[in-house]
């Protein structure tokens, strides 16, 4: 494990621990040593610092230490034979690569590969929800607003935001990752399009977003307009999303982060239609406003192709160590690491 003292590094440990793998021997580093830094199956880990050397004997090698440690350390890692499951950006969106969602796309793990990124935690969750939808209806465009919890930056940023330190700090700041480039759009609105447009096979599929840092601890969520190909309708998603793996879907009320810290599911609420009231013609809006007036009589609005909803997903968990640990799960699975 390169990264073991960081947010994800310490949550992939305890994942590990928590569904069981079968783990002969954990190596735990990070870029400064530390003595018994790490708790794993109730012994104190002393971390060493990473070296291409210390990493040698391992045959798989998970990284949450950032770009400069995957760029680093992996290439030599792959030439030995060894798999790479990789937090970092640097791999995802190479070809040759496969990005994967094991609940989504399992299918594009094959013998041959060697780097498993993990894909933005951002994207990750996004594409929980979305998933079962484009298999109802099919997807024809997506915006999101982002509402992204502290822990998203790094333990440092959550250990300073629990001084009452940073900018988040009773406030939101429109801006997560790289600097903005040329079009205005930030690193982690970049890599939410194109990590779902690779997610989820479909590389026309228009995706907007505004990532926004929001004052709390941990869980991402996130406010999703999305346009379908296909009329469908709410009964129809709610059912998709009822089977989907992994996904909570809450028919009434509402979801926060607070409620899903420490879960692996990605939650899904408040799925409603989009009425776009200035296109209804005047007898319509008349029958919408006593609609509003009296909303027992209200047939409402069920099917269409303009939705909306609200999802929520531990970014640490299922955005990050999760997902990092079900691709060693599915890659054991299919014999390809014992
Ligand atoms: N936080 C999230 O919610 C989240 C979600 C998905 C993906 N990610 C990605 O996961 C990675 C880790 O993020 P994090 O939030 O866990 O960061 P973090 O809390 O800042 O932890 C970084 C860890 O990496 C180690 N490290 C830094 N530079 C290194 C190097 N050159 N060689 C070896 N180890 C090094 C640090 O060790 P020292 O303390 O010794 O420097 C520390 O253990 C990043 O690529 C991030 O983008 C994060």
């Amino acid at each position: 494990m390169v990264g073991a003292t960081g947010a994800v590094g310490e949550t992939l440990i305890r994942v590990l621990e928590e569904r069981r793998i079968p783990i002969d021997r954990l190596g735990v580093f990070a870029s400064h040593p530390r003595s018994r830094a790490a708790r794993f199956r109730g012994d104190l880990l002393d971390v060493a610092p990473t070296s291409e050397e210390a990493l040698q004997p391992y045959s798989v090698v998970f990284f949450a230490g950032g770009e400069g440690a995957s760029e680093r350390f992996v290439p030599s890692i792959v030439d030995r034979g060894a798999v790479v499951i990789d937090n970092s950006a640097t791999f995802r969106m190479r070809e040759d690569v496969p990005l994967l969602i094991p609940e989504i796309n399992g299918g594009v793990a094959g013998r041959e590969h060697r780097i498993f990124p993990v894909a933005n935690c951002t994207a990750i969750i996004l594409c929980m929800a979305l998933a079962p939808l484009r298999e109802v209806a099919g997807l024809r465009a997506v915006r999101v607003a982002t509402y992204q919890a502290v822990s998203g930056a790094g333990k440092a940023a959550l250990e300073a935001f629990d001084r009452a330190e940073g900018n988040v700090v009773r406030n939101v700041v429109p801006h997560v990752g790289a600097a903005f480039d040329e079009n205005g759009e930030s690193g982690e609105e970049r890599k939410v399009r194109e990590e779902t447009r690779k997610m989820l096979a479909l590389p026309d599929l228009f995706v907007s977003s505004m990532c926004v840092r929001v004052p709390v601890r941990t869980a991402h969520s996130e406010a999703v307009f999305f346009e379908t190909e296909r009329e469908t309708s709410i009964e129809e998603m709610a059912e998709a999303f009822e089977r989907a793996p992994s996904v909570v879907f809450h028919r009434d009320g509402i979801v926060t982060p607070r409620e899903v810290e420490g879960s692996d599911e990605v939650h899904v609420a408040r799925l409603r239609t989009e009425i776009p009231y200035a296109s209804l013609d005047l007898a319509q809006r008349s029958r919408a406003s006593l609609a509003r007036d009296d909303k027992s009589k209200s047939p409402g609005r069920t099917a269409g192709r303009y939705f909306s909803l609200w999802c929520v997903g531990d970014q640490l968990r299922k955005g990050a160590a999760t997902n990092a640990v079900q691709i060693l799960e599915l890659l054991m699975a299919k014999g390809y690491v014992r």
